[in-house]
């Protein structure tokens, strides 16, 4: 039986963030799973390119939304590639047999009598004389009160609201108080699905977040859902050339076009999939939860396709602990802020498995993508493995050709039993501790038995331990070839494990006594430097957006806790190996202190010699490349670069600023 895995397919209607990830990365990480396993696996996504969005951002940007979505669609597939995301497809709902799978289901829905007309009153601008389809309108939420966007109550309590519920609607485009009039629309009779729902969901697999929230929808109410829209773009509604299909419709069909259009890459049948028994499972994010665990299932039931079998949803992910947003600038882009900028995609890919279960909200912050990095995969992962590696390749060349001992072949046993069965309940966090439990085993079990010592005193019991840790580096490799597959193929590589091929029981399989080739570090330490400089372009962007809402208030008391001096600076030369920082001395009244700054980049040293600079003096003193700094000049930040504040006369060295 074949297994199809899916993921929320991205609007191609602005360039790819961390926020997405969290839905591909975790889906590619079971895919590559489930395939050790031996599952036959279709991974497929695409594009969703439809709706009004789209619409709106194309007009904006002087462009037609064709135009709009060939960039968004092309820098998507890149993004996926660089991240070693492998869809074995990725299409688009614009194409062809996008519109002619939604045209057939909807034609069928309407044959099986689960589509009727009505007319309804619809928000309509007397300025651009036409109906307002979903984000072309704005007013407030009906339920919570809250300002609301066309079909989404996105800042209040999240609904999906239907055509003509928004109240006082305003035209997105002008401004203008929209009024209502009627047309005559189609609807989808999902209330008539409520039975077979409440059956569906206690079946249904997948995360308990998204199952929950579902059953309660359910067992409330289930409102028919309006499924035509005023609109030139998109798919047309079957028989009305002047409407398109609202975008919820066929977005979610191109998990089965995508699957066609594969199947006719491969030559198997998509029928298979879709028309028989299989294994359909889709990864989302916790917002979409209503569109795939109820609008969806009714939707392929009502024409006649095979269900789901498990919706595996993520909580969101929010950047400094606050909610993702665009617009104020709490965002993360992948190229810009992330690839761009030099960092490792496999750093990335375990950060998003491993902060927490993926049920859960996922907070990032550079701050612990530092201390992930450095601590995690550079000192516990990359250590052992450079350790075992480099210390064999020196001393023997080869891999010794002596037998695993029991209990590591234990060990290793356990760490693939914890993998499986986390794998099998969506705990991608639990399977990837597993494996990170067994490489600090590995460096205990190294430390503990001091080979370098072994080597001159025991060189039997040597070859022994070193065979033990080999095997350990080889179950690490396949354990963690899903989530990390770059740096775990470069380590295959060097012991001779073909990483297109895994299989998970290969990690009892004995490592072969070849010859090894000089290993290299597998991970590389991330600086502090380069983390405060990310930490700074992302504050920059959100003060950009003109939230004050990062500052919080002080007192006159906090305030007096900072002893702020002037004090003059004597001294000033490079620090070998920044590009940034200086080494100065500086002439605080009673003491002389040496402060590291990071002015490299707008004053030549000599240049410093004899201002008078505000001084933090009781700042806690700390390391910078090496060099102590005991306090911090204060100085304007003008994009990123640094400029002196003077005094306005000369002042003795000492005064108290306040
Ligand atoms: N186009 C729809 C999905 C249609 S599926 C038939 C959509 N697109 S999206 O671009 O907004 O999101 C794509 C995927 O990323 C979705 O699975 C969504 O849940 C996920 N995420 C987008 N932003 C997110 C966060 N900030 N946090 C976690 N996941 C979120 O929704
Ligand atoms: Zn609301």
């Amino acid at each position: 039986m074949k297994t199809l895995v899916t993921c929320g397919l991205p609007y191609a209607n602005g360039p790819c963030h961390i926020g997405h990830l969290r839905t591909y990365i975790p889906a590619d990480v079971y895919v590559r799973y489930l395939r050790m396993l031996g599952k036959d696996v279709v991974f497929v996504c695409g594009s969703d390119t439809h709706g009004t969005p789209i619409v709106i951002n194309a007009e904006e940007r002087n462009m037609t939304p064709k135009e709009l979505i060939k960039i968004y669609h092309r820098h998507f597939k890149e993004i996926f590639e660089k991240m070693s995301i492998e869809f074995d497809y990725y299409g688009s709902t614009d194409d062809y047999s996008n519109h002619h799978r939604t045209q057939e289901i909807v034609l069928e829905l309407i044959r099986n009598g689960y589509v009727y007309s009505k007319t309804i009153p619809l928000a309509y601008c007397p300025v651009c004389d036409r109906f307002l389809p979903d984000r072309y309108v704005e007013g407030t939420c009906p339920y919570c009160g809250m300002e609301a966007r066309g079909d989404e109550c996105d800042q209040g309590c999240g609904r999906h609201l239907e055509p003509g519920e928004i109240l006082n609607p305003r035209c997105k485009i002008d401004g203008a108080k929209a009024e209502y009039r009627e047309q005559e629309h189609y609807f989808f009779r999902l209330s008539s699905f409520k039975e077979f729902l409440l059956r569906y969901l206690e079946d249904l697999k997948g995360t308990e977040n998204a199952l929950n929230y579902a059953r309660e929808w359910v067992k409330r109410e289930l409102k028919d859902w309006c499924i035509s829209r005023n609109l030139d773009w998109g798919v047309k509604f079957p028989g009305r050339d002047d409407m398109v299909v609202y975008v919820w419709v066929d977005a979610p069909i191109g998990y089965i076009s995508f699957t066609e259009e594969y199947a006719k890459r491969t030559g198997i049948n998509w029928e298979e999939i879709w028309k028989e028994k299989s294994e359909i499972v889709h990864f989302i994010g916790l917002d979409i939860v209503y569109h795939h665990c109820i609008f969806w299932p009714a939707m392929l039931k009502g024409a006649g396709y095979t269900l789901p079998s498990a919706v595996v949803a993520s909580g969101m992910v929010k950047i400094q602990d606050k909610t993702f947003s665009k617009s104020r600038g709490y965002v993360v882009w992948v190229e810009d802020d992330y690839l761009k900028e030099g960092f490792h995609p496999d750093y990335l890919r375990y950060y998003l498995v491993n902060y927490t279960s993926h049920q859960k909200d996922l907070n990032f912050s550079w701050k612990i993508f530092e201390d992930k990095v450095n601590n995690e995969l550079v000192n516990t992962l990359g250590n052992f493995m450079y350790r075992v590696l480099h210390f064999t390749w020196k001393n023997f060349g080869r891999i010794p050709e002596v037998s695993v001992s029991s209990e590591i072949i234990k060990k290793i046993e356990e760490a693939r039993k914890n993998v499986i069965e986390s794998i099998e309940s969506y705990e991608f966090k639990e399977a990837s501790d597993a494996v990170m439990e067994l490489a600090s085993f590995g460096n205990s079990y190294f430390q503990h038995n001091k080979p370098w010592e072994l080597i001159k005193s025991n060189l039997e019991k040597c070859q022994q331990v070193i065979k033990d840790c080999l095997q350990i580096v080889k179950a690490l490799t396949i354990l963690f070839y899903p989530v990390m597959p770059s740096s775990m193929k470069e380590i295959g590589d060097i012991i001779g494990i073909d990483t297109t091929s895994l299989k998970i029981e290969d990690v009892q399989v004995e490592i072969s006594p070849l010859k090894l080739s000089r290993p290299s570090v597998p991970f590389k330490k991330i600086e502090k430097e380069k983390i405060i400089e990310m930490q700074e372009k992302l504050i920059r962007r959100i003060e950009k957006m003109g939230n004050t809402d990062t500052q919080e208030y002080v007192t006159l008391e906090d305030f007096q806790k900072m002893n702020i001096r002037i004090g003059k600076i004597i001294a000033a030369e490079r620090i070998k190996g920044s590009s940034k920082l200086l080494k100065l001395e500086v002439d605080i009244g009673d003491e002389k202190r040496q402060i590291v700054a990071g002015f490299a980049t707008s004053y030549r040293p000599e240049e410093l010699i004899g201002e008078l600079v505000p001084i933090l003096v009781n700042m806690k003193p700390a390391k910078l490349m090496g060099v102590e700094s005991q306090g911090m000049i204060l100085a304007a930040d003008v994009n990123g670069k640094p400029v002196l504040l003077k005094t306005e006369k000369e002042v003795p060295t000492g005064s108290i600023v306040r």
